[in-house]
């Protein structure tokens, strides 16, 4: 059984005065010892393909910043005044301050696997430290909204279930669950050039070594919370243009889209012998493909509310 294979804890139920605290008596996430590629740092133990990094901090707030823009808003999910909302692999903590503010009157909490922020949170928000991979240090019924967006390239396939499961156990009765994701599945990309068609193969044949499939997850996301118990079920898959071609949007999703290619192309390099020269070659004629062919970025966002019986 390989190393990141998913344990699901079981968790006492007794009711704590607040809920969304840590259960008490658990080790939180260990956080493995960093390794380095070249200048980027990655995450040891884990699966995760992505750096842990100060250049990873900037890039995920500026693509935290152009997803709000592509989609109108930091969520799809009828919400309508939560008290308590959870955010896992919350990365830089930007989405969950952005709710903390809306929602002055709710807890917010953010779980990842290291906190990287230095600035100043709003005072209604309170990192946690978690390895979602291991289950959730929250009692049941705690939270009114739970999201959890990009974790494509951090949770095995045979993982995602029970992740999901956690998710909704830690959901009240009412409330909803929100994922967003996207992936490498080439039918979803058309139309893209052959440079992009090859990076996503390796991207993908790299994520399969470590148990992710990053193909199957987002055409997955209904079922896995159909089958953690959640109603009203809403499947939303959405596009977004990459390059100057797709105006504002486009040119910042592509930014974007081409520093996180640069961040899996250490891996990829030092994994298939290749050197990073020839990596970057590789995403420079990629990024330049997106204009020339119109491409997309496929992203689907999928939420369902825990019935009242549950
Ligand atoms: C691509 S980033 C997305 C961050 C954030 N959700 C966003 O959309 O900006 C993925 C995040 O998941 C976190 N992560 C990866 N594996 C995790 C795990 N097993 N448990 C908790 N967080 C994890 C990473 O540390 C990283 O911050």
């Amino acid at each position: 059984m390989p190393w990141w294979f998913f344990r699901r804890h079981s968790h006492n139920s007794s009711h704590a005065a607040d809920p969304a605290q840590p259960s008490s008596g658990r080790q939180l996430g260990e956080v493995a010892l960093p390794r380095l590629h070249g200048s980027r740092r990655y995450l040891q133990e884990q699966p995760y393909l992505l750096p842990k990094d100060l250049g990873e901090v900037n890039r995920l707030d500026f693509q935290h910043y152009a997803l709000r823009a592509a989609l109108r808003g930091n969520y799809l999910a009828p919400i309508e005044q939560p008290r308590r909302i959870l955010d896992v692999g919350c990365g830089t903590g930007q989405w969950a301050f952005e709710l903390a503010q809306q929602f002055p009157q709710a807890q917010v909490v953010g779980l990842d696997l290291e906190q990287v922020k230095a600035t100043t949170p709003p005072p209604n928000y309170r990192f946690v430290q978690g390895d979602t991979l291991k289950g959730l240090p929250f009692e049941n019924n705690s939270f009114d909204f739970v999201h959890q967006r990009l974790l494509f390239l951090a949770i095995p396939l045979n993982a995602w279930p029970g992740v999901v499961q956690e998710l909704a156990r830690v959901t009240a009765p009412g409330g909803w669950v929100e994922l967003v994701e996207t992936g490498t599945a080439l039918q979803d990309w058309l139309p893209c050039g052959p440079a992009t068609q090859e990076f996503w193969r390796l991207a993908a044949q790299l994520a399969a070594l470590r148990g992710i499939d990053t193909d199957a997850v987002p055409r997955s996301l209904g079922r896995y919370l159909e089958e953690a118990g959640l109603v009203n079920i809403h499947y939303q898959p959405f596009n977004i243009p990459l390059g100057e071609w797709g105006g504002r949007i486009g040119s910042l999703m592509a930014l974007d889209l081409r520093e996180a290619c640069k961040a899996i192309g250490a891996p990829i390099a030092a994994h298939f012998g290749r050197s990073e020269q020839d990596l970057l070659q590789l995403i420079e004629r990629a990024s330049q493909e997106w204009n020339e062919f119109r491409t997309k970025w496929p992203f689907v966002v999928a939420y369902g509310q825990k019935p009242l019986t549950h």
